[in-house]
C-alpha cells in the first residue's frame, strides 16, 4: 500500500536526501570528539559544529553565533529558558496554546517557585494582562494542534515596549515562517531539529540574545577550561555540558542548506496551498468539523472530528485502510483542547510539510469522504 505522511508536526518524514548524506559524513569521516582534543579529526568536527551553529546564527538573525547553543530537543531547550530565567514569584503570561514542553516547565515554576501564571488565547489579550509583577511572556508561534498562528513581531514590539523578557517556541515555526531575533525581539528562541528544519532526532537549538542571562541547569565537561570547579560561565560552553550530537548538528545544518537553497518563500507557500485546500474541501463535508487557526494566521496543522467515530478509531482506519499517518489524540497541548472545546475527545491532526504533493491531500479528502459515507 502506499504510504501518505501527515504527521510532520512529530518529525519531518522523509528528510531531503543530502540530510541523510551528511549523518554518514558524521558517522564516517568526522567521527570523533569535537572540542575533546587537539587532533586533527576532532579539529575538523569541531569546526563543523561552528559551521552550523553560524547557519543558525544567520538563519534566525542573532549577531552572536556563540550565542547558539546545541540541545537535545526544544523541550531541553524550553526547560533551560523557562527554569533558568524566570525569577521566584514573578508573573508570566503565556497562551493556552502551548505544548507541555512549556507547559510543566512553566507550571513547576508555579509549584515550586511561586511564579504565577497568566494564559492568553491569542498575542491580542497580551498587553491588557500586564502588570507590574509580570516579568516574562512565553508563546509557543505556531500551535502544534491547530495551527494558530501568534503574531510575534506585535509580542516582539509589546515585551520590548515593558521590558519583558520573551522567550519563543518556534518548534512549528522553524523552517517555515521568517523569525528574525532583531526584528522580532526575541530574547530567547526555542525549538527543535527534526521538525521543519528536517534534522534529524536528538537535536535542538536555543539562541540566546547577547546580555540575557540564562543560568545553567546542567553541569559537565565542556573541553574547556577543565580545571574550574563549576560550569564555565562563557557561551555556548555555560549552556552544553557533555559530548555533542555531531550527527545530529550536521543534519540541521544540512537541513537548513536545503531551505537557504530552496526559499523559505516558496516552502511556505506550498504548505499553504495543501492547508488551504484541505480546509476548504474539509468544509464542505457535514460529518467533519474542522479545528483551524483562531488569528487570522493559520499554520499548516489542522485538526478534525468526525461524527460518530472516536479520534483514535479514525486514525487507524486511515492507517490501516487507506495508508494515510495522521495523529490522534491530545498533541501534547491539553490546554488548547480545552481552549477549542475538545478538551474530552481529542483530535486527529493532520499536518503538512514540504514533501506532500496537492494530490496527497485529494487522496486524504477522498478518503475521509468515504470512511464518512460508511459510519
Ligand atoms: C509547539 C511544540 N513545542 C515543543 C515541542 C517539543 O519538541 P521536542 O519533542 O522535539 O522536544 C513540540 C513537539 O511536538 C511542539 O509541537
Amino acid at each position: 500500500m502506499k504510504e501518505f505522511y501527515f504527521d510532520n508536526a512529530a518529525t519531518s518524514s522523509p528528510k531531503p536526501e543530502s540530510v541523510y548524506e551528511a549523518v554518514e559524513l558524521a558517522i564516517k569521516k568526522y567521527n570523533a570528539n569535537p572540542g575533546r582534543a587537539g587532533h586533527r579529526k576532532a579539529i575538523e568536527a569541531g569546526r563543523k559544529i561552528f559551521e552550523v551553529r553560524d547557519k543558525i546564527a544567520k538563519f534566525f538573525n542573532l549577531k552572536n553565533n556563540l550565542n547558539v547553543v546545541f540541545t537535545a530537543n526544544a523541550t531541553e531547550s524550553l526547560n533551560f529558558a523557562i527554569k533558568g530565567t524566570v525569577p521566584s514569584g514573578a508573573s508570566v503570561i503565556t497562551t493556552n496554546f502551548e505544548h507541555n514542553s512549556s507547559l510543566r516547565p512553566l507550571f513547576y515554576m508555579q509549584d515550586e517557585k511561586g511564579v504565577k501564571l497568566t494564559f492568553v488565547n491569542t498575542y491580542k489579550e497580551i498587553e491588557r494582562s500586564i502588570t507590574s509583577e509580570t516579568k516574562v511572556v512565553v508563546i509557543n508561534h505556531i500551535s502544534n494542534v491547530n495551527g494558530t498562528v501568534q503574531d510575534i513581531r506585535k509580542i516582539g514590539e509589546i515585551c520590548k515596549k515593558y521590558g519583558l523578557l520573551f522567550i519563543l517556541d518556534a518548534s512549528q515555526s522553524a523552517g517555515y515562517l521568517d523569525i528574525d531575533m532583531e526584528r522580532d525581539n526575541i530574547d530567547v528562541l526555542c525549538t527543535t531539529g527534526h521538525k521543519s528544519l528536517f534534522g534529524i532526532q536528538g537535536v535542538g537549538i536555543l539562541c540566546v540574545r547577547e546580555g540575557v542571562d540564562i543560568k545553567p541547569l546542567l553541569e559537565g565537561g565542556t573541553g574547556s577550561f577543565s580545571k574550574l570547579s563549576r560550569q564555565p560561565m562563557e557561551m555556548p560552553e555555560k549552556l552544553e555540558a557533555g559530548t555533542l550530537n555531531t550527527p545530529g548538528i550536521m543534519s540541521l545544518g544540512a537541513g537548513i542548506d536545503f531551505i537557504n537553497n530552496f526559499g523559505l518563500d516558496k516552502i511556505r507557500n506550498h504548505e499553504n496551498q495543501l492547508t488551504e485546500y484541505f480546509i476548504q474541501e474539509l468544509e464542505k463535508i457535514e460529518t467533519i468539523k474542522v479545528y483551524k487557526s483562531i488569528t487570522e494566521k493559520q499554520g499548516p496543522v489542522v485538526s478534525l472530528n468526525m461524527v460518530g467515530i472516536d479520534s483514535a478509531d479514525l486514525a487507524s482506519v486511515l492507517d490501516e485502510e487507506f495508508g494515510i499517518m495522521v495523529r490522534p489524540g491530545f498533541h501534547c497541548a491539553p490546554l488548547a483542547h480545552k481552549a477549542i472545546g475538545t478538551y474530552e475527545i481529542g483530535t486527529v491532526r493532520f499536518s503538512f510539510g514540504f514533501f506532500n504533493s496537492l494530490e496527497d491531500v485529494k487522496y486524504a479528502i477522498e478518503a475521509l469522504k468515504n470512511i464518512s459515507e460508511q459510519i
